[in-house]
């Protein structure tokens, strides 16, 4: 496309950019555009300060970005801008004098991009699932020293209280893997700091990617506003064993398969899907299972409000002084489990469905029960979770400014 030197427009066609987010080393082979305040009848006068970055020596334009404040791209480039950013994401994430506001955007831009084509993708074949893993690889490896540093923490406590969304959540799970992987080397024996780099990325990719098999889970249940009812919370459960099929053919190492299928097994043995108990968990998954809940209870839902990071935190370390009840409704809801999982995954899907509904208890019942469980839930969650770990997740996010939780600790 090429652009005009002057457009009057009412700023729908233009979007804002960091000046500094222009590699001075890299062609930029797009326009910047500088806009005029004082509108006249809703249009701005947006004028062209540069064509591309081609045509003027290397000072002079360092010393234009510097002195630019903010500047515009037309829309039409904006696939120009955005394989712009990719490719010198490395040179954004180090920038001294890019917030980590701005970072974190970027960054979550475009993991969002790879995190959403994953979860998009039909799976048809095994190069399209080795396409998406390295896509997702090449993506982290470039970011890694930035999302595994305390900095990166304060771009994670922005995050805080927005809507959940699975996108976002895996991509902040593994983006707090590789943050608690680097601050906790000594649990995992490897030597090497190039090893212990590709031990991060790995982790991360696994975070990224820990809650793919959602995709195996219909709209409807997925997407359901309210609380989600004993059937419904059942086949939820099953998108562990997906996710490690659907990732079965690619090159993650075993360790982290392992981490994806059992992140939401629990201390006590009642979590799913193997109800698995202290040792028998892997470590890895241990962690994955308290980064997975922290960010579920501090993002907002339909149904209820985010928890601070310290409420939150409090819940996960508190003991529940009604487990008993709980770990009734706990097995009420796995007792109607034996029967669905096993259905729901073999064909004729829908009519086993039906059935099973059928089997049901009423709709409304069901719901009150699953209301009380949640709300037991939150009285406490140590049980859930190794003690050790818990702390050692607490000090690595007290490193950083942007969480005070030294009541905890
Ligand atoms: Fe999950």
């Amino acid at each position: 496309m090429d652009t005009a030197g002057e457009y009057f427009d009412d700023g729908s066609s233009f979007v804002p950019i960091d000046p500094l987010s222009i590699n001075p080393d890299s062609l930029a082979d797009f326009a910047l555009f500088e806009r005029n305040d004082t509108s006249t009848d809703g249009k701005y006068r947006f004028r062209c300060l540069l064509k591309d970055s081609s045509s003027i020596p290397r000072q002079r334009l360092l010393d234009l970005l510097r002195a630019w404040d903010i500047v515009y791209i037309h829309k039409k480039q904006r696939t120009k801008y955005t394989e712009y950013v990719r490719n010198n994401l490395e040179f954004i994430l180090k920038h001294d004098e890019i917030d980590v506001k701005k970072k974190t955007d970027t960054l979550i831009g475009l993991s969002t991009e790879v995190v959403q084509e994953a979860f998009q993708s039909n799976f048809s074949s095994h190069q399209a699932c080795h396409n998406m893993v390295e896509n997702i690889q090449h993506l982290i490896a470039r970011a890694i020293d930035y999302i595994s540093s305390i900095a990166s923490l304060g771009g994670i406590a922005e995050l805080v209280g927005h809507d959940y969304e699975t996108h976002t959540h895996s991509i902040k799970v593994g983006w707090l893997m590789a943050i608690f992987i680097n601050f906790n080397q000594d649990l995992f024996s490897i030597s090497t700091r190039s090893a212990v780099k590709e031990f991060m990325i790995q982790a991360a990719v696994a975070g990224f990617l820990h809650d793919i098999g959602k995709v195996k889970i219909p709209k409807n249940v997925i997407n359901k506003p309210g609380k989600l009812n004993n059937l419904e919370y059942v086949i939820i459960q099953s998108h562990t064993a997906y996710s490690t099929s659907l990732l079965f053919e690619t090159k993650l190492p075993r360790s982290f398969m392992q981490m994806i299928l059992y992140h939401h097994e629990n201390e006590d043995g009642s979590g799913y899907p193997r109800e698995l108990g202290g040792d028998q968990i892997p470590v890895l998954a241990k962690v994955c299972h308290i980064i997975d809940v922290f960010d579920a209870l501090t993002s907002r839902r339909p149904y209820k409000p985010a928890k601070s990071p310290f409420e939150a935190l409090k819940i996960m370390a508190g003991d529940n002084p009604y487990l008993e009840k709980l770990q009734k409704f706990e097995t009420e809801a796995r007792e109607n489990k034996r029967v669905p999982v096993t259905a729901i995954v073999r064909d004729d899907y829908e009519a086993k469905l039906r059935r099973l509904r059928e089997k049901e208890m009423l709709e409304e019942e069901a719901q009150k029960r699953v209301e009380a469980r949640m709300r037991l839930r939150d009285q406490g969650m140590s049980h859930c979770f190794n003690k050790d770990l818990l702390r050692r997740f607490i000090l690595t996010i007290n490193s950083s400014d942007s969480f005070d939780l030294s009541g905890l600790l």
